[in-house]
């Protein structure tokens, strides 16, 4: 592959709409992803002229060729993170490196072109800077940043492309918990249905292993449950739920109080806010923190001891997300996740709000 960065963030043209559309109304909420700026940032890659001027224009379609590998063999990867507006109405990214990184890998994995990932987030910074006043200043909202790479190869073949398109949009969002009053979520933990595996690509943010979760989410939904708890193995690891990674914070069974998630081990997703998580916790230094697998047996058991004291989700679109009921093997077992407070889930989820709409100064934000 043509060692290629992203041309300069200098190049950049600029593009402005001259239709701009009606911003959102505050007072009305805002569905996820259903609504978009008024402009993108687009880059063309080919093989031989490798990556062209970096451009912001009006948002609008693609025209894509019905051979374009990303339709065919899902030669495609994407990123989320998010933009806040601060109470001094200023608007910081929330650990926009780590994206770029995990955006990085996920390129490489796909054989679609490498980038320089700092004139990538220069780009997207002067998107956001563009598109600043689509950004909710309302507590808990935010402006959701989606980057995408494809593979656009006119041809069948299956074979690294050798043209490629790299996209951002942007999406007005509300707040995940309206009131900031946390909802649990109940979760179906069915072993037949496996997100990821060693040696797969669950790791990485690619498409491809998000369409297929629709069939099982809905499972779910059958069974009155509202997310998927994904299991792995022949004990029933507990690795992620639904696009969450998954913490529990309980007594282990050497009488420690731990915070605990499973580790990379190339089946998790590495989040940036589950990152944040565990770096917030060592800071904090109050009680053990590890990244080791869970079992279900071992769960059950502390479940049954009454060892286990919060459950609950983290992700870019809810931050953290507690957990109250999970559904095994024809069994609900409730998680007093709720009834402890949640202390550990309400502290991360105010130490988080703090540094993201900037009352706190803090080196993981960048202004935009
Ligand atoms: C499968 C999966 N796990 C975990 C996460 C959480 O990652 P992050 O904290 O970067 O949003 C996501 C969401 O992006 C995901 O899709």
């Amino acid at each position: 592959m043509a060692a290629a960065a992203l041309r300069q963030a200098a190049d950049l043209q600029l593009e402005m709409t001259q239709e701009p559309h009606k911003k959102p109304d505050p007072s009305q909420p805002l569905l996820f992803g259903k609504t978009f700026t008024d402009h993108m940032l687009m880059v063309e890659w080919s093989q031989e002229k490798g990556w062209g001027q970096p451009r912001i224009q009006p948002f609008q379609n693609l025209t894509l060729h019905p051979a374009c590998s990303a339709l065919h063999y899902s030669l495609q990867l994407f990123e989320g993170m998010k933009a806040f507006k601060g109470g001094d109405q200023r608007v910081r990214l929330f650990r926009p490196w780590l994206n770029m990184e995990r955006m990085l890998r996920s390129a490489l994995r796909l054989c679609l072109p490498s980038f320089d990932k700092i004139e990538l987030l220069e780009c997207i910074r002067r998107l956001v800077e563009v598109d600043q006043d689509w950004v909710p200043g309302n507590v808990g909202t935010s402006l959701y940043v989606r980057p995408v790479l494809i593979g656009n190869e006119p041809s069948l073949g299956v074979g690294h492309p050798t043209r490629a398109l790299l996209f951002v949009i942007l999406s007005p969002v509300g707040a995940y918990f309206p009131g900031d009053a946390l909802k649990p979520v109940s979760l179906l933990a069915d072993p037949s249905f496996i997100r990821a595996w060693v040696g797969g690509v669950g790791d990485y943010k690619l498409g491809g292993n998000y369409g297929p979760t629709v069939l099982v989410q809905q499972e779910a939904q059958k069974k009155g449950c509202e997310q998927v708890l994904w299991l792995y193995g022949p004990d029933h690891e507990l690795t992620e739920v639904g696009t969450m990674n998954i913490f529990v914070f309980w007594t282990y069974e050497d009488g420690a109080l731990e915070l605990v998630t499973p580790p990379l081990d190339g089946i998790i997703l590495p989040g940036v806010v589950r990152q944040s998580l565990l770096d917030l916790a060592r800071t904090w230094g109050e009680f053990r923190v590890v990244e080791r697998k869970i079992t279900m047996k071992e769960f059950l058991r502390a479940l049954e001891d009454s060892r286990v004291r919060e459950v609950f989700g983290s992700g870019t679109a809810c931050q953290v997300c507690p957990v109250h009921q999970i559904l095994y093997q024809g069994k609900h077992f409730h998680i007093p996740t709720m009834e402890n407070g949640p202390q550990l889930v309400l502290r991360f989820h105010k130490e988080l709000k703090a540094i993201q709409y900037g009352s706190k100064a803090h080196e993981w934000m960048l202004p935009v």
